[in-house]
């Protein structure tokens, strides 16, 4: 079993270490993270890697014998998946990318039911979970538990990964992912991602997913972040000074129509209400402007593509789902391959992918 580096730190070390040298730590011999956490992990190479992966994978698993192939690579591996915040597609993802590669699954989606509930620590409940399980996927409303976690874990005698699925209002790394996928899927044959305006509409204060994404992003030659919004759910200033230190350019405005026709995608986000610190705090910002629907989609260039994490609310009107550009149902599907390349990765399971992809096609 894989021992981190992280174990030569006190947590209170390793967590006020400089995210590149956290990532080198949780990274696996290969590069490749052993414990997925956050967007900073990922270099060029290493989201290559992993989009070339995803795929071949969803070549494979279109056939029988392919299907039995990759049911056969974790076969002898289970998964916890423990997701105590709300979700559909991040959850199922997860449990089809683990079907795909073979993995049993065990789940708790709601701490109540579980020991947490008799006042056992998550600290507790996590070496719990890796006493049966060789991987945990997590979802949690804290900022950092899945590093705290992963670190819990790395001194433990079962170290096993953990995959960060969404922590709180700060990170998303495998949505980031999913939407790269996307991105590079819609843009290879054009030119590809470098040189691109990317806008950011909604709530980007408490949305992870823009976070995530903006960082993953830098990885691209001369991207242009615009982030739009209403003054209170504007991006954080973290992430402004971190596209400063990395010199990219970007734009922090409330007027979506008169970036639209510059835009080569379009990433909307829903109103994360549910952190609001009063009630009806969110209800009191005007967001009438960060809405779109498929007058508006005119201003956009023929060739831009129109993204969202979803779940949506009214920022992206159904009339939008016809056109062509939409790509957040494909967003999703192309979720569950990069998901399960991801897990295919961190299990060492890439060569033999790339072997049968030889052999059969
Ligand atoms: C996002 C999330 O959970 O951050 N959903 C998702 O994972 N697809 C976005 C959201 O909840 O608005």
């Amino acid at each position: 079993m894989m021992k981190l580096r992280a174990t030569e730190y006190t947590w209170e070390q390793f967590e006020a270490l400089p995210m590149e040298t956290k990532a080198e730590l949780l990274a696996k011999p290969d590069g490749m993270p052993f414990c997925t956490l956050f967007a900073q992990q990922f270099n060029r190479e290493r989201i290559d890697a992993l989009c070339d992966l995803a795929t071949k994978i969803r070549q494979i698993a279109k056939t029988r014998s392919g299907m039995e192939f990759l049911q056969s690579l974790l076969f002898h591996k289970r998964a916890m998946i423990y997701f105590t915040q709300p979700s559909s597609r991040t959850f199922l993802s997860f449990h089809s990318a683990c079907q795909i590669l073979g993995l049993r699954t065990g789940e708790v989606r709601d701490a109540a039911i579980s020991s947490e509930f008799k006042g056992e620590t998550r600290e507790d409940s996590i070496r719990t979970f890796s006493s049966y399980f060789d991987l945990i996927i997590m979802r949690t409303q804290e900022k950092g538990l899945a590093e705290r976690m992963s670190w819990v874990l790395a001194k433990s005698e079962r170290p096993i990964p953990i995959i960060n699925a969404g922590s709180g209002k700060d990170q998303h790394p495998t949505q980031a992912l999913l939407d790269i996928y996307t991105l590079r899927r819609s843009f290879e044959r054009r030119g590809g991602l470098a040189n691109r305006t990317i806008l950011y509409v909604g709530d980007l204060a408490r949305g992870r997913t823009v976070r995530s994404l903006s960082n993953l992003l830098l990885n691209y030659d001369n991207i242009r972040h615009v982030f739009v919004a209403a003054e209170p759910l504007q991006i954080g200033q973290d992430i402004l000074d971190m596209l400063d230190r990395r010199g990219a350019s970007y734009v922090v405005t409330d007027d979506m129509q008169k970036y639209l026709p510059e835009a080569d995608a379009v990433y909307m986000t829903r109103i994360q209400d549910e952190w609001d610190r009063s009630k009806g705090e969110s209800a009191r910002i005007d967001t009438s402007k960060f809405k779109i629907n498929a007058n508006l989609m005119r201003l956009m260039k023929p060739s831009a593509i129109l993204m969202h994490p979803l779940p949506r609310r009214d920022e992206i009107a159904t009339d939008c789902d016809t056109d062509p550009r939409a790509m957040y149902w494909r967003q999703m599907r192309n979720g569950m391959w990069i998901r399960t390349a991801l897990i295919a990765s961190t299990f060492d399971c890439q060569s033999r992918i790339e072997a049968f992809f030889r052999d059969n096609f």
